[in-house]
């Protein structure tokens, strides 16, 4: 069988068997293309939560169209219909519903009252493969939707990105857009083969925190291939080379991590469960039962007093602590939000979180060490 297709099957089993599956370099290069074969272009309005990674509305921008931003619900740590509401206006094209952390919006909520308006949904699950919505798979209620495989992603390939188109309308465009894709270079698979032996053989607790740093640095200033390059997060203008397909690399290592996935779900959401209930005991903000039931829970959401110094505490522990969503768009700083036409201020919920936040681990093996720390940190947790 091709590698494509057995890819594919896979996926399958927890996307359903609906819908049509294409495959890029990056999640966002998904997104772009999802909202290209739905014409979106200037003078369209994209709605999108105030607490989200940069390169989501960066997808919108390319396109010449408007980001509206909406604050998020400090629960579900995603948008409720209720705010959506309020900003739609007669150019509002698409509403994109996030699986933020896993944790799912009232997406049922939200795809009808789009429907019965003329907006189309995308579903951004790059956090939320493999969980569900009443019974449905995340990814499975919009008119489309996106996944991405990126290192710290349910199931990763180093970089990667997934689109299921639900809505058959617009598979034509999509399939003369992704006609345009370029081909990644031989050096960019050869190095993201290198990235994912490193990973795999190299790293390993004691210099796990160093090489991360190194990456990171590496990434920011285009010497490896990383998850964002410099202008994927600096500005808003599409990088000539952004446009990617996704490539042999990528696929293999997609079947390979698969098989892993259905252990590492188990793992989270058990975790998940563990956390919810320390800090419930302790009295600080947990991620409630509504919420978790069926989730993926790719990361634990708590807020903390001071998260620099939560993050230093952290670090001595040895414990890896997720930084999403430290600006209602990650990783901009608040004052450089305006080349985004965003002003934080105007998102309360999200401003008040993104200050606040960090993400516990719900894949770690360890997760006595990890309650350890929750217990010894709890005076500086929310
Ligand atoms: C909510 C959200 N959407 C989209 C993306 C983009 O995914 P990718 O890095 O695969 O382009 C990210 C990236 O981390 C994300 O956190």
């Amino acid at each position: 069988m091709h590698l494509q297709d057995k890819y594919t099957e896979l996926l399958r089993n927890y996307i359903g068997d609906k819908g049509t599956i294409y495959f890029y370099w990056k999640g966002r290069v998904a997104l772009y293309a999802l909202l290209k074969s739905m014409g979106i272009g200037e003078e369209d309005e994209v709605i999108l939560p105030a607490f989200t990674c940069v390169v989501v509305s960066n997808a919108i921008l390319y396109l010449g169209a408007k980001p509206v931003y909406i604050d998020i619900d400090s629960d579900s740590y995603n948008t409720s219909l209720q705010n959506i509401q309020k900003l739609v206006t007669p150019k509002t094209k698409i509403i994109i519903c996030q699986n933020t952390f896993g944790l799912s919006c009232d997406i049922d909520l939200i795809v009808n009252y789009a429907r019965s308006n003329n907006i189309y949904t995308i579903e951004d699950c790059t956090h939320g493969f493999g969980g569900n919505y009443n019974n449905k798979p995340n990814g499975t209620w919009c008119d489309a939707s996106f996944y991405s495989t990126q290192w710290n992603k349910p199931f990763s390939t180093g970089i990667g990105g997934i689109a299921l188109l639900n809505n058959m309308q617009f598979q034509n465009n999509l399939e003369i857009i992704n006609k345009q894709l370029l081909k990644p270079s031989f050096k960019e698979e050869k190095m993201l083969r290198a990235l994912l032996f490193t990973r795999k053989n190299i790293i390993t607790p004691s210099n796990y925190w160093m090489l991360l740093k190194l990456y990171r640095w590496l990434s920011k200033n285009k010497l490896v291939i990383g998850s964002s390059g410099g202008d994927e997060i600096t500005g808003t203008n599409m990088p000539s080379d952004f446009f990617k397909a996704t490539s042999k690399t990528q696929i293999k290592e997609g079947i390979k991590s698969i098989e892993l996935f259905p252990i590492l779900l188990k793992l989270r959401k058990e975790n998940a469960t563990i956390y919810s209930e320390v800090l419930k005991a302790n009295g600080k903000k947990y991620v409630g039962e509504k919420y978790r039931a069926n989730h993926s829970f790719l990361k634990y959401p708590i807020l903390v007093k001071n998260r620099e110094q939560f993050i230093a505490k952290a670090e001595t522990a040895q414990i890896e602590l997720g930084e999403w969503f430290c600006s209602p768009l990650h990783p901009v700083l608040e004052n450089e939000l305006y080349k985004w036409g965003m002003k934080a201020t105007n998102f309360p919920v999200a401003l008040h979180i993104s200050r606040h936040i960090v993400n516990l681990p719900t894949d770690t093996n360890n997760i006595e060490k990890v309650k350890k720390f929750i217990l010894d940190t709890i005076v500086d947790i929310l």
